[in-house]
């Protein structure tokens, strides 16, 4: 088992009343699409690379042989989890964007080398803050066509069109107002652009490749809060902005049975504190165990308003810190570098676990 076929993608997208015809109205009618991209509407966000703590889910997010369910997002998130070998996994998201970006990612993974794949998304200058241009590659792009839905590929026929191209490049990579092809990168302190994503190497790249091979994976247009079916693991990265709290989604999930849900917030203020080449944090350099290499950072480690009213008052999010989440109780995990200072979380359920069912046995809906 692998990605679920195209047609079981393609029938989700129609099941969600999404056609051909309005992918490719929306995709060139650069107007609407800014328009429509407003903060609360998730519909038509598109995130290009991830802004999380990908070093510390990747070290502390302990899925092997679990049922993952995931916010698709930038695609990325599907990388750490077929990295750590997660037994199945559900990619869900309100955008349809950020299910095309991640069908071309996992379908690239699928057929690509190393060398190919980076060539596709132009890595790594990608990772830059300062990179400006186009972020799919046409003709690596033109091979992977035939793969995708017919709603991916009419996205990706406009994104990679020389003519309509202008509008589709990353321009605005480090301010975060656009939420289309927003752009965000994580410091890392071997100055390394490549150690801002999972697939830092070949070898890691292979472990992916092998794992999306024989790892049942599907995508889904949808809330994730809205999905009841249980999994071992839940990733809602930091979705819950204006509308609702990130302690609601989490606490609607726990409520529908899962017992584990890892997410990140962001953070308001600096400490000083180094960072090792993993990515862990220590307070000062006397902390940091003798002989690693580390590096001095600034890292925004206070808590910030979208964890809940509960909440208000400043904590440091330092890792082992137990916080509320509008009343859920979760404890900071790790806290990663980047333009969204980001912080991990998990919240973990009291209740008796209840076994897995659902989406994960089938890869596709009940
Ligand atoms: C996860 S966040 C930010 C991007 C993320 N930091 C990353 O690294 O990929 C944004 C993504 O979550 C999606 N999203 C937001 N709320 C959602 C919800 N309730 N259900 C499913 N997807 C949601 C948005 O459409 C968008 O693709």
């Amino acid at each position: 088992m692998s990605l679920v076929g195209t047609c079981e993608i393609e029938r989700e997208y129609f099941r969600a009343g999404l056609t051909v015809e309005q992918i490719a109205r929306h995709s060139v009618d650069v107007e609407s699409f800014s328009s429509r991209a407003a903060i609360t509407d998730h519909t038509h966000a598109l995130y290009v690379n991830s802004s999380d703590a990908i070093n510390v889910i990747v070290r502390h997010a302990d899925v092997k042989c679990q049922n993952v369910l995931t916010v698709a997002g930038s695609g990325d998130f599907a990388f750490i989890f077929l990295y750590r070998n997660c037994k199945s996994l559900c990619l869900v998201d309100l955008s349809p964007f950020a299910l095309f970006l991640c069908e071309l990612k996992l379908r690239a993974i699928e057929a690509l080398t190393y060398d190919e794949y980076r060539a596709l998304f132009y890595v790594p200058q990608i990772y830059s803050n300062d990179y400006r241009g186009p972020f799919v590659c046409r003709s690596v792009y033109r091979r992977l066509r035939e793969q995708l839905t017919a709603q991916a590929r009419a996205f990706f026929d406009v994104v990679t069109d020389e003519d309509n191209g202008k509008f589709w490049q990353i321009c605005e990579p480090a301010s975060g107002n656009s939420r289309i092809l927003r752009f965000r990168t994580s410091y890392h302190p071997s100055g390394n652009l490549d150690r801002r994503h999972v697939l830092t190497d070949v070898n890691i790249y292979k472990c992916v490749q092998q794992s999306l091979r024989t790892t049942p994976c599907t995508l889904l247009l949808q809330d994730i809060s809205a999905l009841d079916d249980v999994f071992d693991y839940v990733y809602v990265s930091n979705i819950g902005y204006l509308d609702c709290m990130q302690g609601d989604v989490v606490g609607k999930i726990l409520g529908h049975g899962t017992t584990r849900v890892g997410l990140t917030t962001r953070s308001l203020e600096s400490l000083s504190c180094v960072m090792d080449e993993t990515g862990q944090l220590y307070p000062s350099f006397d902390s940091a165990p003798p002989g690693v290499p580390v590096a001095n950072v600034f890292v925004n480690i206070v808590y910030q308003p979208r964890l809940g009213d509960a909440c208000k008052k400043t904590e440091p999010l330092i890792p082992g810190a137990a916080v509320s989440l509008g009343g859920v109780p979760a404890e900071v995990i790790g806290v990663g570098i980047g333009e969204d200072f980001p912080v991990y979380l998990e919240a973990r359920s009291t209740k008796t676990i209840r076994k897995c069912r659902g989406l994960h046995k089938t890869g596709c809906r009940r």
